[in-house]
């Protein structure tokens, strides 16, 4: 044996990393462990405990302690309990808190490594490099936002007790995603790890109270899908957080509905991982691997879907085979593994099954000749080519380190296939060209878009999907967001409903009558009849009738979104032209302000002074919609890499909106305004028993250069209109100010295709009250931010 010999071979001698600190830790707990709450440990009712496995040898590594329903409620009753002296603390306080915590992750960083990678099964060289440092970034960074809550967030407040459900994937980093934000805003949480994976957040919760987290504050209960629901369905939790499957997360948003619980969804995804000819290709190459066979594919975001150009893909696809030849598989805490263990043998099947069905379909197969484990939870590099776009293989999330791959001639194929989809999660985009990069990127319906790169993170830039990807975003400024609520919003009280009028016969005169005018429906710039051909009587307070309306039906609302889907021209329209439009809007509604003002007195009884007022308040409001439209922008993040990341304000497409009776025209404009400065389309439902102010509107819209499409106005039933809306696979997002019941309603429904939702639950907004119904509190919600990584440098 001589040095001379390694230098021939270059083999890889093993490298393991010690598992001592990690088994004796294993061993204090060899009783099994506990639930944390209230700073306690908890034991399971009935002592009901499963096992943590390994995934790489399939060793027991420890007893979980299985929660119900009781062990959720213990947990729920601590944080409330916590939630208000933690709040008082101050930012500053929480956020001495949190470099704490940052800083002990990083003291016990080999030990958390360690135990992520026995556990899960992943490479310690990521856990080591990846996770635990993104892990101490996360708290470092909202420390920081703890620190200037006060003063960059004075309208807002906590949510209050948050449940959080995390996957097995990313147990740890998972972890401090959904915690970090959540306790620096003031907020109190009850967590849930995934039952394969439990171990570092019990590891965590451990080191937390070492590190001096008051009791209550992070409230640990494991347990498998159960204890989730129990958590989900518990009344005194305010929000809940989940990463997951999109199975799981349409039931979560069902189960929801109505509660009043807040909720963000972080769900699977099928990204485009998209190579362009003037790409470089040796970088692609070494992109792809980061995508697909980092973590094992197992990766919400993993680039899945390999579209490279018909002329490069020969050439390309030879590149990744001979790359895939030299991967590495096998025990996790041997250093010089690239990929470990799949996570338990239920995901092994579900890979082995949709490869097998891959193949079925007439996938070519290409797996790297490595050399695996012969025990453990295994599966080789692998290339699915040749994929046809409807394939199973290029429309299911497999979570494992398979990719698929297709080919494209021009850049809008390319676009066309990567958004031909139900994610919308993330996408990599490779060219030399920057135009072609940076041209690609905002056509990409995603949240997330790597220029020449992959799988980049920070806790600075938020990370999130649109579609059955789901909504929210984690990191960023819009990730603080989604763990506050505006106080101009917390104390709103319940809508109180007059009964409706009756009728009242009018004595007839001889007189000459008034022009009938029924109004119709407006569709696509037009004013269209009711495809029912009803319409409906529209009545004072005191039942003097005032004129009819059109009866929508679902057709009507057919037809609106598809007028609002082709006028997708507006949301690519400039900044500069929407505002425009909203003030000429302005403007025309100011020179009918007596007109509408007279109209409103007479629908709703109010004093004549009472009634301008409220169409002067809605000429102020285009005004500032006008004045937002090419001022509520992104950001230019900069996180610790060479490059930027843009973080651009995006319209999120087809909004539905269904007004209340209140403020009839101010409510309209309030919702409508907002959506279109933002380049959204809108399907409105006006006030049902008030509706002629928006059907007046229709005029002021013909006289403002509002291109056709853009607002589309369907008056009727608000509840039977916003069903439809509801179940719409094309409405992007809806808004509900109304009632409880038809916000419950919005909600439940809205599981099709996971549309955005914002309800008011029934509750009053006072749309007079710029803090409460005007600008910084509704523009997020009319947008979704994409985030485009642009790394730089040779
Ligand atoms: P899952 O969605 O069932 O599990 C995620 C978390 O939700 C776990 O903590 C689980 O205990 C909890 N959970 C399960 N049912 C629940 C319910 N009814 N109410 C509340 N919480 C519940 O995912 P699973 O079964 O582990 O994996 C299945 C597939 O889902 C994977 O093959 C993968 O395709 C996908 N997946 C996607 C993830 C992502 O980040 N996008 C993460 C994990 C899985
Ligand atoms: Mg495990």
């Amino acid at each position: 044996m001589n040095v001379a010999r390694y230098f021939d071979e270059m083999s890889y001698a093993p490298a393991p990393e010690s598992d001592s600190e990690a088994r004796a830790w294993l061993k204090r707990h060899a009783e099994g462990f506990h639930h944390v709450i209230g700073g306690a440990l908890v034991p399971p009712t009935d002592g009901a405990r499963f096992d943590s496995v390994a995934p790489a040898t399939g060793e027991v590594l420890a007893r979980i302690a299985q929660g119900d329903a009781a062990t959720v409620a213990a947990a729920v009753a601590a944080a409330r309990k916590a939630q208000a002296p933690w709040f008082k603390l101050g930012g500053h306080g929480r956020a001495r808190h949190l470099y704490a915590l940052a800083r002990a992750v990083q003291r016990h960083a080999r030990l958390l490594a360690v135990v992520e990678a026995l556990d899960n099964g992943k490479p310690i060289r990521e856990t080591r490099d990846i996770d635990v440092p993104l892990v101490a970034r996360h708290f470092y960074h909202h420390a920081g936002w703890a620190q200037l809550q006060e003063r960059e967030f004075p309208d807002h407040g906590p949510v209050g007790v948050i449940g959080q459900i995390i996957p097995w994937n990313f147990p740890l980093l998972m972890l401090a995603w959904k915690i970090a934000p959540a306790l620096a805003l003031g907020n109190t949480v009850v967590l849930k790890p995934a039952e394969f994976t439990s171990l570092t957040a019990l590891l965590f919760a451990e080191i937390a109270a070492d590190a001096g987290l008051p009791p209550g504050v992070l409230n640990i209960v494991t347990g498998d899908g159960a204890t989730g629901a129990a958590l989900v369905a518990h009344p005194d939790v305010d929000k809940i957080a989940f990463t997951g499957s999109t199975e799981v997360g349409r039931m979560i948003r069902a189960a929801t509905a109505g509660s009043g619980k807040s909720l963000t969804l972080e769900l699977g995804g099928k990204s485009p991982f998209i190579v362009f000819d003037d790409a470089d290709l040796d970088g692609a190459v070494e992109g792809v691997v980061d995508a697909i066979w980092f973590n094992q594919g197992q990766v919400c975001c993993a680039g899945s879907r390999l579209l490279v150009q018909e002329s490069v893909a020969p050439v390309f696809l030879d590149k990744l085979k001979r790359r895939m030849a030299t991967l590495r598989v096998g025990h996790p805490l041997d250093k010089t593994m690239d990929l470990g263990a799949i996570v338990a043998p239920v995901q092994l099947e579900r890979i082995q099954r949709l490869v097998a069905i891959g193949v079925a379909e007439g996938a070519a197969l290409h797996q790297a000749d490595v050399e695996l484990p012969q025990t453990g939870c295994f599966y080789p590099p692998t290339l699915l080519s040749g994929v046809q776009p409807s394939a199973t293989v290029a429309c299911e999330e497999i979570f494992g380190p398979v990719v698929v791959s297709m080919t494209f001639r021009t850049p809008d194929e390319a676009v066309a296939l990567a958004n031909n989809s139900r994610y919308g999660l993330a996408a990599s985009v490779w060219s030399e060209t920057i135009g072609l990069a940076l041209d690609i990127a905002p056509k990409l319906q995603v949240g997330v878009v790597w220029i020449n790169a992959t799988n980049l993170f920070d806790a600075a830039v938020g990370f999130g999907g649109c579609r059955e990807s789901g909504f929210g975003r984690e990191g960023g400024r819009e990730g603080v967001l989604e763990y506050l609520k505006p106080k101009a919003w917390a104390g709103r009280k319940p809508r109180v409903v007059a009964a409706p009028p009756t009728a009242r016969r009018v004595e007839q005169r001889f007189a000459t009558p008034a022009l009938d005018r029924t109004a119709k429906l407006f569709i696509g710039g037009k004013q269209a009849r009711p495809d029912g051909n009803h319409s409906r009587p529209v009545l004072s307070p005191k039942g003097v009738p005032l004129g009819e309306v059109g009866e929508g039906n679902r057709k009507d609302i057919r037809n609106a979104v598809a007028a609002a889907r082709a006028a997708d021209g507006w949301s690519r329209a400039t900044a500069h032209n929407r505002a425009q439009i909203l003030y000429y809007l302005a403007e025309n509604l100011s020179a009918r302000a007596d007109e509408f003002a007279a109209r409103i007195a007479a629908m709703t009884d109010a004093p004549p002074a009472k009634a301008l007022a409220e169409v002067e308040a809605a000429v102020a409001r285009l005004f500032s919609y006008g004045a937002w439209a090419d001022k509520y922008e992104g950001v230019v993040h900069t996180p610790p890499l060479r490059g930027v990341a843009l973080a651009l304000n995006e319209p999120i497409g087809v909004v539905g909106i269904v007004c209340p009776d209140e403020a009839p025209l101010l409510a309209f404009i309030s919702l409508v305004a907002p959506a279109i400065a933002m380049g959204n389309r809108v399907v409105v439902t006006p006030s049902e028993r008030h509706p002629l102010a928006a059907t007046d509107f229709y005029q002021v819209m013909e006289t403002s250069d509002l291109p056709a499409g853009v607002v589309n106005i369907v008056t009727g039933a608000s509840a039977d209109l916003a069903k439809t809306l509801a179940e719409h696979d094309d409405v992007d997002a809806l808004w509900v100010f109304n009632s409880a019941e038809v916000s419950a309603m919005a909600e439940r429904l809205s599981v099709g295709n996971l549309k955005r939702t914002l309800v008011d639950n029934g509750l009053l907004t006072d749309w007079h009250d710029p803090a409460a119904a005007e600008g910084r509190i509704f523009l997020p919600h009319a947008v979704q931010v994409k985030n485009v990584w642009i790394p730089y440098g040779e």
